[in-house]
């Protein structure tokens, strides 16, 4: 999957109102519906530690380093991704032959709306294996698929081929994601999924390291190879003996994320019971024991107001004439590590402050 945001993260240095007021422009070829234009904001504040360039590689973080490379095989970094990744030790199919968990890769994004307003319908829950980048554009989108009670899992920061990059890339890549999703919805995940599913016993080692659990898949939709019949490729995994499969699906493009609804409809028809991974795999679904011996101040933990997690969060305060804030200073007040992503409406002055901190903080990484 190639990502457009490096071009886009130019054109948000040059000019952070004019992506401000069309930030859905950054993941999609295909035109916004009125709602997602409303729901999409930038993320409000950047912790004191910034964040790499969306869907940029990040440097290793020598604070993560040192808790977590540790006993990692010396196993040499591939030249590209295994095109043939054994996937023997990592959980590919649900304990329950009657459960099947439907499963979306690289949101949230605009379509992962639409997405979400069929499964409202259907009262159906879902698992989103969410990008670090896109989690820092469209925090409102995936507070609401949190607060509507589908999954949030890890799925990197720039959604590289794992085995590609050192074992710090490789840490940092999950630790920026697992901070960023802190910062917006509270909680920290306990699965993760590879990109194209690349990994090795190095790179399994590293996530076991970290503490998470990999999902891989039973069953590949298809969809980001521009299947379009999805439905009908899950109306015939129901056929015959029951398996409990774990299936992938994307939604970060519209085409692909469309096709979801019709897809959790065969399922439901084949009589399966649609599930989230944590039902699929009996396990909790959120650990926060990977920021333990990291302080909660947006450096190498998240930024979190521990004083009282209920404050509701602040107006966003108006932009100071002539005044550009550093990445260090806004991240550092208590109290506004859940800003603007909380207000779904946004407002133009809070979605360009934080577009130009993402700007000075970008900079800052160059
Ligand atoms: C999917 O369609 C796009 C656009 O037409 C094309 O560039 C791409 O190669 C296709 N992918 C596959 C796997 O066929
Ligand atoms: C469904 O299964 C039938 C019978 O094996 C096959 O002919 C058909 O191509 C399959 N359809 C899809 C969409 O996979
Ligand atoms: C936390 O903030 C909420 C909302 O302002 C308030 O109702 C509550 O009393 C506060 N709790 C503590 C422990 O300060």
């Amino acid at each position: 999957m190639l990502f457009r945001a490096a071009s886009l993260l130019a054109a948000a240095l040059a000019s952070p109102l004019a992506l401000a007021q069309n930030p859905s422009t950054s993941t999609t070829a295909t035109a916004p519906s009125p709602a997602s234009a409303s729901s999409t904001t930038a993320a409000s504040t950047f912790s004191p530690l910034p964040y790499p360039a969306l869907d940029t590689l990040p440097a290793a973080v020598p604070g993560w380093d040192a808790k977590f490379n540790k006993g990692i095989p010396n196993i040499p970094v591939n030249a590209a991704q295994l095109p043939t990744p054994v996937w023997t030790k990592y959980q590919r199919q649900c304990i329950s032959p009657g459960n099947w968990a439907v499963t979306f890769d690289d949101g949230p994004s605009d379509p992962t709306l639409a997405l979400l307003d069929e499964l409202k319908k259907r009262n159906i829950k879902v698992t989103f294996f969410v990008v670090g980048s896109r989690v820092i554009q469209n925090p409102a989108i995936l507070k609401r698929a949190f607060s509507e009670g589908h999954q949030i899992a890890l799925h990197t920061w720039s959604h590289p081929a794992l085995t590609t990059g050192p074992t710090s890339q490789i840490i940092a890549e999950m630790m920026f994601s697992a901070r960023a999703i802190k910062e917006t919805i509270g909680v920290t995940p306990k699965y993760m999924r590879p990109p194209y599913g690349d990994i090795d016993d190095r790179v399994g080692a590293i996530l076991q390291a970290l503490g998470l659990t990999v999902v891989i898949w039973s069953y590949d939709s298809g969809d980001s190879a521009n299947a379009t019949d999805v439905a009908a490729r899950f109306a015939n995994l129901t056929v015959g003996p029951k398996v409990g499969q774990i299936t992938l699906e994307h939604d970060l493009f519209a085409p692909e994320a469309s096709q979801g609804p019709a897809a959790v409809d065969a399922v439901v028809a084949g009589g399966y019971k649609v599930v989230r991974i944590d039902e699929c795999l009996g396990g909790a679904a959120y650990d926060e024991s990977i920021w333990s011996g990291f302080a909660l101040d947006g450096s190498l933990g998240p930024f979190v107001n521990t004083a009282n997690l209920s404050q509701p969060p602040p107006a966003a305060a108006p932009a100071p004439a002539g005044a550009v804030p550093s990445p260090g200073l806004t991240g550092a007040g208590p109290g506004t590590a859940k800003g603007a992503g909380n207000d779904a409406a946004g407002t133009t002055v809070s979605a360009f402050l934080a577009l130009v901190s993402l700007a000075v903080a970008a900079a800052a990484m160059l």
